[in-house]
């Protein structure tokens, strides 16, 4: 498994909090840690892959940056709002363009300017820009209304440096949390109860550089979990942690799924022919609830599954763009507010469909390995920006699937 995307791109905002030179192991090679580093450079940052090592990254981060996150890279990437914890608890002072809607709505980040407000921040905001000023962070007590990902992430990091305790209620229990507090820790902070949703931070003086490696992909694990839920077959995936997918797990169980804790890596064997997962009912919530990134891979899974089951959008409410894509391949799919009604059908029949974002990308195209005839999946760069060669590996495990150059950006 690849490092997970969604810790990686924190991990390397939060290097900004210590000048020196930082080592991250495990880095997926994709599209978004590419506009991370661009980011960091652009700050003043240098950002090295290893030539014999392309796993291993290497950030140097100078004494004096410049604290902006321009809008050409965060309208690409909305996870660049992460470097604003980090630049003001480090510089006192940050510009970050605010991120606009994206394929799920409308994404606010209001939560993560109350929660930096909390610990003494000012914002102001002119011509799309956030301006934030922080003489000296103070160390509070500080309730998050909903377990945001980011807005802990944010508020971890701009809180390491803070003068005084920190401690964040009802914050976000998600592993790249918990590989986030890892790798701060490693700088020198004292953070405690990541993981779980307290989380208390002692403010220290100082950060030093770090070494780290990055905790493996669940979603990208599930990626592939689907794809043998959706081709048949057994595969080995290595690297994948059982308890960082435990629910997921329960619930692909129940569809007759079986998936073997092998410590190391994940066997996952799907039923004989002509067995036929069975459907059931999934409600995505924040962890350790089914995450709402696997969704997508769950309504490719049930549109073939044996029955009806009914998926519940908890996390984004706009996260259903892709399901008239997979009606075009002939699922049984009837959205009702935040639900999703999958009535599964034999067989998907292969037509041309496009992506919308990264996450349904990759469900289009396992969906596309269960469906007769052709499946082709444009915006395939949507992909690219989360998953370290899924066509590649998809192919090594015997999949008939490659990539199109020129179409729609693959
Ligand atoms: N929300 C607010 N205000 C805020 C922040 C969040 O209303 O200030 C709402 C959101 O609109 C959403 C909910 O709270 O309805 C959850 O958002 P959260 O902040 O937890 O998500 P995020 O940090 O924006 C990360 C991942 C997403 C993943 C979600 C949920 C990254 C870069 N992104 O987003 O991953 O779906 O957590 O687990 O870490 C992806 O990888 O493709 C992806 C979208």
């Amino acid at each position: 498994m690849a490092g997970a995307k969604n810790s990686a791109l924190k991990l390397m905002a939060a290097a900004v909090l210590a000048p020196g030179c930082h080592t991250l192991r495990n880095v997926p090679r994709i599209a978004d840690v590419t506009l991370m580093a661009e980011l960091l450079e652009r700050m003043g940052a240098r950002v090295t892959r290893g030539a014999d090592e392309p796993d291993v990254v290497t950030i140097e981060v100078p004494d004096v940056m410049v604290p902006e996150a321009p809008y050409d890279l965060v309208e690409k990437m909305r996870a660049s709002i992460v470097v604003l914890g980090p630049l003001l608890a480090r510089f006192g002072e940050a510009r970050v363009s605010v991120p606009g809607g994206d394929d799920f709505g409308h994404r606010p980040i209001d939560m993560h300017l109350r929660a930096l407000e909390e610990l003494g921040a000012t914002f102001t905001t002119s011509h799309g820009v956030i301006e934030g000023r922080a003489e000296r962070l103070l160390g509070t007590r500080i309730l998050l209304e909903y377990p945001s990902v980011g807005a802990t992430e944010n508020l971890l990091m701009a809180a390491v440096t803070a003068k005084g305790t920190t401690v964040i209620d009802n914050a976000a229990r998600e592993p790249e949390i918990e590989d986030l507090a890892a790798f701060l820790v490693g700088m020198g902070a004292d953070v405690s109860g990541a993981g779980g949703s307290t989380i208390t931070i002692e403010g220290v003086e100082r950060l030093h550089p770090v070494e780290h490696t990055v905790v493996p992909d669940r979603i990208e694990a599930a990626t592939y979990l689907a794809a043998v839920g959706l081709a048949g077959g057994s595969i080995a995936i290595e690297g994948a942690r059982a308890d960082h997918m435990k629910m997921l797990l329960d619930k692909l169980g129940a569809m007759g799924l079986r998936v073997d804790d092998g410590g190391d890596r994940l066997w996952v064997t799907a039923p004989e022919r002509p067995g036929r997962l069975t459907s059931v009912d999934v409600a995505t919530l924040p962890y350790p609830g089914v995450a709402t990134d696997y969704k997508p891979l769950l309504v490719a899974l049930l549109s073939v599954a044996d029955g009806v089951g009914i998926l519940t959008e908890n996390v984004f409410a706009g996260r259903f763009r892709y399901i008239p894509e997979l009606v075009r391949m002939g699922a049984d799919i009837r959205v009702e507010g935040h639900h999703a009604v999958v009535r599964g059908v034999e067989a998907l029949s292969g037509a041309p469909v496009r992506a919308p974002d990264i996450r349904a990308g990759a469900a289009l195209v396992v969906a596309g390995l269960a469906a007769e005839g052709e499946t082709l999946v444009a915006d395939a760069h949507h992909v690219a920006r989360g998953y370290q060669d899924l066509v590649g590996n998809l192919a090594r495990l015997g999949a008939d699937v490659a990539l199109v150059p020129g179409v729609g950006g693959a």
